[in-house]
């Protein structure tokens, strides 16, 4: 009866522990995006529920080789993988609600950009979903193991910086100064000091820096093409294509042909030849589901 009762909890702890394996790897996938990598807590704690789930195993493992269990292991085992399960409900928990915040500060930052430069009204979402859209055409063997949310979030954020730029300058209706533009370039780099202390976004604020650098060297900062790195590549085409095909208060919207032919152009000197291939390969009707409801665009489609 007793053999039976012990039998039964090692059972159904090792069912539990199957299922908790499964939900751990689960777990490490949703902790590799921007929004709660490098969280420290969150990282603490998934590293726990690792150590627990082998040190559980190897009991598993052990008494399916050498045991002999008695009520006292059956205890601990069953004990265990139920504690494991609590702990990576509790993670999940914990991840959902960092995330959940970091949301609201991205929205409220983009929020607050769009209110301050009406030419930005609803850009940053656009790059956003252009962005989404351009990266799932990348080959994977070209995407350098980069998040989809890293991607995604870098992209919807690259223009953060414009917060530190003076409204008379944002706003101004015809072209910028030598001076006036002097200031507009420090905006990626402004970006990435607000930034700065959001610790869930450090592996992407290199992206947002270099979003206005050039493949022949003579962007913003002057980085060579090779140095750029490629989600910044990436976003750097996807603005492009939003900028040329929004209106703005000092131009209006071209199509989306005039686009496409403009990123030909300017492919190997300005953007990425290769990006700019497949970007060129997306079809319309795609790029046209990436405009946010209050995107002007008039005639482009
Ligand atoms: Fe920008």
């Amino acid at each position: 009866m007793l053999k039976g009762i012990v039998y039964a909890m090692i059972a159904m702890g090792a069912m539990i522990m199957v299922t908790n394996i499964w939900r751990y790897d689960f777990l490490v996938r949703r902790s590799e995006d921007v929004l709660s990598s490098e969280n420290p807590r969150g990282r603490f704690w998934v590293n726990l529920a690792f150590l627990l789930l082998i040190f559980f195993l190897i009991g598993y493992l052990g008494i399916a080789v050498f045991g002999k269990p008695d009520l006292l292991v059956g205890g601990v085992l069953f004990g265990g993988s139920v504690f494991v399960a609590i702990i990576i409900t509790l993670i999940v928990h914990l991840m959902d609600t960092v995330k959940a915040r970091s949301i609201d500060i991205v929205e409220t930052l983009i929020d607050v950009i769009e209110a301050r430069d009406p030419n930005l009204n609803g850009h940053s979402r656009y790059v956003q979903n252009l962005t989404v859209c351009f990266f799932k055409h990348i080959p994977s063997e070209m995407k350098e193991e980069i998040s989809p949310v890293s991607m995604e979030y870098a992209a919807l954020l690259h223009d953060v910086g414009k917060l530190g730029i003076p409204e008379s300058i944002l706003n101004k209706p015809g072209k910028l100064d030598k001076e006036e533009w002097e200031v507009m370039k420090e905006h990626p780099r402004k970006g990435v000091r607000i930034l700065m202390k959001l610790k869930s976004f450090a592996h992407v604020l290199p992206w947002i820096e270099y979003h206005h650098e050039r493949m022949d060297g003579k962007g913003y900062y002057g980085i060579p093409g090779g140095q750029i790195p490629f989600s910044s590549r990436v976003i750097a085409v996807a603005d492009t294509y939003a900028a040329i095909t929004m209106v703005r208060s000092y131009k209006p919207a071209r199509s989306h042909e005039d686009a496409i032919r403009i990123l030909q152009d300017v492919a190997g000197t300005q953007l990425d030849r290769d990006l700019v291939d497949i970007f060129c390969r997306i079809p319309k009707e795609e790029l046209q589901g990436c405009v946010p409801e209050n995107v002007d665009v008039e005639s482009i489609f």
